[in-house]
């Protein structure tokens, strides 16, 4: 949430820092803000709404080499040009951006205010300003280096932090704990940020700030040092280029260009770990041999939102696969309910951005305890990702738009390849091993086909975008696709949707069914085709309206319904492919509402609070 650029170099840091920011904007869009140090002089600029309400109001002479930008998503205090970053100090002469949350601000802040500072905000991080200059006028050397330091020591919470002070107007000072921050590295100019998408496009070649660490970054590079003040040596590592990618191609929203890359990310994600001979998947990644994949008693997936609902169904493909104990939980819930971590138990962090904190922590807790953790991550080289023991890369390209489509597709690819992997070591014959690697690798073409009826599909979602509340139903496989139905139509089009397992119908929801509420129900052909029927019949005898998304060919107990029909794998596959008309229907009601589709209100793509 939020994201952080910082600029030293002979570039001029505003336009860099303006590029950067527009394209962190998926991190939040709320407001934005810059500060310029050009000689001892600081200038900033802050403003409500998108970057390109922010770069509208710069003057042209926003010149200076070394600059930091913050684009915001509130948590503290509302979406208002005070309490946009930079915050500044009261002497004017420190600039603090800062994403995360300080616990301690409330006490912190009494006892500035005590000392005469007069706050203009209401956020947390204006604390930091104040705290950082305080420290800096009574340091002998006046060294915001040092300030910095004694600052974060009476500070308890999460920070990924960028400082200036115009009497160091060479330098920028980083911290993190708890939220990114990468330092890119060019020739003569340093770049910063919280997120590789704001820098690669200058730079491939970057560094990592771990947490506890500190940095001193100028236009010839960075010094690192522990929070005793010790250099640490951080040699950087290369990233792949591509990642920067945040273009729309020719489409008019990211959610749509997404998800039509989705055959050619789901062919990603299967390349070179299929193996048609043994039936089986190879996931070198992973770090598990065979031995090690038998050893697992069982498998615990934490994600959260829709990583969490495709948890799920990764969680049923284990469990039908390998015979494994498998489930999956909330990761925000995960930490807070002092879990039982058991070392026989692989537990699975499944995240597209890598950087969910909630996620990232809960993987943070499970090691300490001695857990062994591999992760199903989008973003290379995220925080997750390096948090993990092992894993499998989703490879689903980058992925701008709030509402997730081709990584939660790939992650529930990468999970029918990991539960084919603990089945085949177990008990799994290799008859249906081979069964499903086919199948797997039909799945691309599959989507195609799906992609093809966007046209239909957005026909029934013009009639869905009337209703102000739905239901979305499916029972055991079909339950956390109607789950993700529900969390991508309410995501974008604001619109109430509810999912229920159609189980529990006639235990409380039914009462809610009318002609004014239409369902949206999941129906595969599998072994409980029978009971969905019968609970399309309950919802119909009672004047509800359904839509029912399943395979061609299916009988739907001979009733008149809208269908979807979508092309039939697998039973064990079927969710990945009925997740996808779902997308398309909440996009185009997002469209029928006139929403913007790739920046819904109160959200952000990474969430980096707790
Ligand atoms: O980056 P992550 O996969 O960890 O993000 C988790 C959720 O915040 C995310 O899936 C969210 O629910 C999406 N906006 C869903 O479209």
């Amino acid at each position: 949430m939020c994201g952080i650029v910082g600029y030293a170099g002979p570039q001029g840091a505003a336009p860099v820092v303006l590029d950067g920011l527009s394209r962190l904007e998926y991190r939040g869009y709320d407001s934005a803000g810059i500060a310029v140090l050009d000689g001892g002089r600081m200038r900033s600029r802050r403003s409500v709404g998108p970057v390109e309400n922010l770069r509208r109001t710069l003057p042209e002479e926003f010149s200076g080499a070394v600059g930091i930008g913050h684009t915001r998503w509130a948590t503290h205090g509302p979406a208002t040009r005070e309490n946009a970053h930079p915050h500044r100090s009261q002497d004017g002469h420190v600039a603090v951006v800062h994403n995360g949350i300080i616990d301690n601000a409330a006490p912190l802040r009494a006892e500035l205010a005590a000392a005469g500072v007069e706050f203009t905000s209401d956020t947390d991080t204006e604390v930091l300003a104040h705290l950082i200059a305080h420290l800096v006028a009574r340091s002998p050397a006046g060294s915001l280096e040092e300030a910095v330091l004694d600052a974060l020591a009476r500070v308890e919470g999460t920070y990924g932090l960028a400082v200036v002070d115009d009497r160091r107007p060479d330098r920028l000072v980083l911290a993190r704990n708890g939220s990114p921050l990468i330092v890119g590295l060019g020739d003569g100019e340093t770049f910063v940020a919280s997120d590789l998408a704001a820098i690669v496009r200058h730079t491939t070649s970057v560094v990592h700030l771990e947490d506890g660490e500190f940095a001193t970054v100028t236009a010839s590079g960075l010094r690192t040092f522990t929070r005793d003040g010790v250099t640490t040596s951080r040699p950087p590592v290369r990233v792949d280029g591509r990642s920067g990618h945040r273009e729309l191609d020719g489409q008019g929203h990211h959610m749509r260009k997404e998800f039509l890359e989705q055959p050619a990310a789901a062919r990603d994600v299967l390349r070179g770990r299929l193996d048609s001979r043994l039936g089986t998947a190879r996931l070198d990644g992973l770090n598990l041999d065979a031995r090690a994949l038998r050893a697992i008693r069982r498998v615990k997936v934490i994600g959260c939102g829709s990583s969490y609902y495709v948890g799920q169904v990764g969680a049923q493909m284990i469990e039908e696969l390998a015979r494994v104990p498998a489930d999956a939980e909330a990761a925000s819930e995960f930490r807070y309910r002092d879990p039982v971590v058991e070392p026989t138990t692989l537990y699975v962090a499944v995240s597209q951005s890598g950087e969910t904190v909630d996620t990232l922590f809960a993987v943070e807790e499970i090691r300490r305890r001695g857990g062994q953790v591999v992760g199903l991550v989008n973003v290379v080289g995220s925080s997750v990702a390096r948090a993990c023991d092992g894993g499998i890369y989703l490879h689903a390209g980058p992925e701008v738009s709030v509402a997730s489509t081709k990584a939660l597709t790939n992650m529930a690819l990468a999970f029918a390849l990991l539960a084919l992997d603990l089945g085949r070591v177990r008990d799994l014959s290799i008859a249906d091993g081979q069964r499903l690697v086919e199948a797997l690798g039909r799945i691309p073409d599959q989507i195609q086909r799906i992609l093809d009826d966007e046209g239909e599909i957005a026909g029934h979602a013009e009639e869905l975008s009337l209703a102000s509340s739905l239901l979305f139903i499916g029972r055991v496989r079909g339950y956390p696709v109607a789950r993700e139905g529900a969390q991508k139509f309410k995501e974008i089009t604001y619109r109430h949707a509810e999912a229920y397992q159609s189980s529990e119908l006639k235990h409380g929801p039914l009462a809610l069914v009318s002609p004014d509420l239409p369902t949206v129900a999941v129906v595969p052909d599998d072994e409980l085709l029978g009971r969905n029927v019968a609970a399309l019949h309950e919802i119909a005898a009672r004047g509800g309206r359904l839509l029912v998304v399943t395979h061609p060919g299916v009988d739907v107990g001979g009733l008149d319904v809208r269908r979807i029909d979508v092309p039939k794998s697998e039973p064990e596959l079927d969710p990945v492919l009925l997740t996808v008309p779902l997308q398309l229907l909440a996009y185009h009601a997002a469209l029928e509402l006139g929403h913007d589709v790739d920046r819904p209100r109160n959200l952000a793509k990474s969430v980096t609070v707790a």
